[in-house]
């Protein structure tokens, strides 16, 4: 049996969450907002945190794979969804579930840069710093670990655990 380590409870992602809405509110105030949520991970934080938003937003979805020898990435990312929304000009702000190496991300950054937006910016539910090889720059984390291996609330195992309503270190 593998056990589950709280990490974040329900109650505790609730006021990060709102917590977060509330910067990245008044920081896109007057400004053309697109969220760009990262497949299959982000989308239960991200519907969480577009909702609590109060300025007009649009949203996208991307969907990266890495051919991993770990859990994670090995670098070599690829796109299997594109962008559909034209973001040229507009701030985009990428909200992802985790970030280990920063490797997908570095990759999606560039790929959204070719756009041409004004800015790209971050968003993600847990920054987790042991693993990170890029010096990608973090603007918005709801949480930070060293490190483990997160899932429940849309982070998965296999597949498994991405329903659960609090985020765990699973203990294999
Ligand atoms: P990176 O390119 O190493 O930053 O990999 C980030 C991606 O790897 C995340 O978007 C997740 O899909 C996956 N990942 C990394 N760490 C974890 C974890 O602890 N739990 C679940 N997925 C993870
Ligand atoms: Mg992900």
């Amino acid at each position: 049996m593998s056990d589950l380590i709280l990490v974040l409870s329900k109650e505790e992602i609730e006021a990060a969450v709102a917590n977060l809405a509330k910067k990245i509110s008044a920081d896109y105030r007057d400004r053309e907002l697109v969220l760009v949520g990262v497949l299959k991970g982000a989308f239960v934080f991200l519907a969480d945190l577009f909702r609590q938003l109060t300025i007009e937003v649009k949203v996208d979805f991307v969907r990266l794979a890495s051919y991993g020898i770990n859990h994670s990435s090995s670098g070599e990312v690829h796109l299997t969804k594109e962008l559909e929304i034209d973001i040229k000009n507009k701030d985009v702000l990428i909200v992802e579930d985790i970030i280990d190496t920063g490797l997908s991300l570095t990759f999606l950054v560039d790929y959204l840069n070719s756009f041409k937006p004004r800015t790209v910016r971050i968003c993600t539910m847990i920054d987790k710093r042991e693993r990170r090889e890029t010096d990608i720059r973090i603007d918005y984390a709801a949480h930070a670990v060293d490190k483990g291996f997160l899932v429940g609330y849309g982070l998965d195992h296999a597949e498994i655990y991405r329903n659960l309503p609090a985020v765990y270190d699973l203990k294999l």
